[in-house]
């Protein structure tokens, strides 16, 4: 593809550097023999004028001897002079022997001077050489008496132009070769950029991706260059993640299905056939498949509120009740883990708001706080309160907090800050995830301040 887009380009620029040499040379020797030939018959006509003013008299004459004025005057300027009678007769020739004497002549410019006008016309002899033809009219009382005829070689004006029109070619073709190879230069220059941008887009849909093309320049070309950078590198991530969220998702399938396997397998080669022993195996292989099941579930309603597979349906709710309504679920396991809940919402926040969406959000992140509650007096607060038209959601807790280390993950998918005790509790990692997808979904922000004895998660939800 490059190689024939830069022979195209290069075949196109050498065309026109060619056809635009070869115009103008020829309008420079046209123009240049026409200069040269007209001012030589501007010349003549003077000249045959001259004759004809006297020649009036020796045509009229007839004497021969009167005719050497016309004779001399010719040697002097290099023309053979004829003079004609009115019916386009030679009655007096300069050259040689005379030889055309007598003779009549019916060239176009004797006719034009027998009607009265002067004329002048190139003309090519036999031998291939030009001569130039001049007539002037004799007049007496505007009647034509006869015709003055002067006749002069071209051959030095054709012999510089021929000179001149080899110095021509000679340089055309100089030029021609130059251009020609600039033109093929510039075409690979100019074609470069895009051959390697092709070769990138080759690379990129044979699957190899985060492939850079040098962005040689500012212009079109360059933009383009450094856009497919950007895409390219885009696509790198989006092929990282995606591999990465594989790798996760097979991971945290892989534990509870190791656990429901050890368990299955124990029973089989057990030779036990106590009840109890087989229904305190059974229970455990079925807290381990609903995890199995609860990870595959918000997992797909992750991916689903990633790709905005979900809408929002908002709606004006008391922010009291809602807050409440999660406290109640979650009430005991509070009590199985000693942690007081405590709410701080006045009575009277309406906010529009996705009503489910809000109870997963809240669900979350009182769940969280309740699990990294400690052991003993942990206490966990739900705030809301609304600023400038704003609601703002607090969820604050009193146990060992978040490293800072952690905080800028904590929103990752699987990400877990410490994996053995939340894998012990149960937790997948995609909460804080779910939580982050549904408050931007809402147009809001959340944010985490943690210290030791203290995690606030804060949601601030725009009016919609
Ligand atoms: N209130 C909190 N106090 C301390 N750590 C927390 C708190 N909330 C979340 N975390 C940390 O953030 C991680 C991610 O939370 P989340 O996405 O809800 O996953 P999960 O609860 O399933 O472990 C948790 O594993 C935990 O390490
Ligand atoms: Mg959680």
């Amino acid at each position: 593809m490059n190689k024939s887009l830069k022979w195209k380009m290069a075949g196109t620029y050498t065309f026109i550097i060619l056809a635009t040499l070869l115009f103008f040379s020829w309008m420079i020797l046209t123009s240049l023999e026409n200069h040269y030939i007209e001012s030589r018959e501007k010349a003549y006509l003077t000249h045959a004028n001259i004759i004809g003013g006297t020649g009036q008299e020796m045509l009229l004459s007839g004497d021969r001897n009167s005719f050497y004025f016309a004779r001399d005057y010719g040697d002097k300027i290099d023309a053979r002079v004829l003079m004609l009678n009115s019916n386009g007769k030679v009655i007096m020739d300069s050259f040689g022997e005379a030889w055309l004497e007598g003779r009549l002549i019916k060239h176009k410019e004797v006719n034009s001077a027998l009607a009265g006008e002067s004329s002048a016309g190139v003309h090519q002899l036999k031998d291939g050489k030009h001569v130039l033809y001049i007539t002037a009219p004799v007049l007496n009382h505007q009647q034509v008496q006869g015709i003055v005829m002067l006749v002069t070689s071209l051959e030095d004006i054709y012999n510089t132009l021929e000179q001149v029109r080899g110095q021509v070619i000679l340089l055309s073709f100089l030029v021609g070769i130059t251009a020609v190879l600039l033109s093929m230069f510039l075409a690979g220059v100019l074609t470069k950029p895009v051959q390697e941008l092709t070769t990138g887009v080759e690379k990129m849909t044979r699957g190899e991706f985060g492939v850079r093309v040098p962005v040689r320049s500012k212009d079109e070309m360059g933009r383009m260059a450094s856009a497919f950078n950007t895409m390219s590198s885009k696509l790198e991530r989006v092929e990282k993640a995606r591999r990465e969220f594989i790798a996760n998702v097979s991971h945290e399938f892989k534990s509870p299905l190791g656990s429901i396997k050890a368990l299955a397998q124990s029973l089989l080669n057990s030779r036990e056939d106590d009840p109890e022993v087989y229904r305190e195996f059974l229970s455990d292989i079925d807290l381990e498949t609903d995890r199995l099941s609860r990870l595959a579930d918000e997992l797909m309603y992750l991916v689903r509120l990633e790709e905005k597979g979900v809408e929002l349906k908002r709606q004006e709710v008391s922010v009291l009740s809602l807050v409440e309504h999660v406290l109640s679920l979650l009430q005991s396991k509070a009590q199985a883990q000693n942690v007081e809940l405590k709410e701080d919402v006045p009575e009277d926040i309406k906010h529009s708001l996705d009503a489910d969406l809000m109870v997963r959000i809240l669900f979350n992140l009182i769940d969280n706080a309740i699990k990294y509650s400690p052991p003993r007096g942990g206490i966990v607060l739900v705030q809301a309160r609304e600023a400038s038209g704003d609601l703002v959601l607090r969820v604050q807790d009193n146990g060992e907090g978040i490293t800072g280390d952690d905080i800028p993950y904590l929103f990752n998918r699987f990400y877990r800050a410490d994996k053995a005790r939340s894998r012990e509790t149960g937790g997948s990692g995609l909460g804080l995830s779910i939580v982050k997808q549904a408050v931007q979904l809402h147009g809001g922000v959340i944010n985490v301040e943690s210290s030791n004895k203290k995690t606030v998660f804060e949601i601030t939800i725009p009016k919609a």
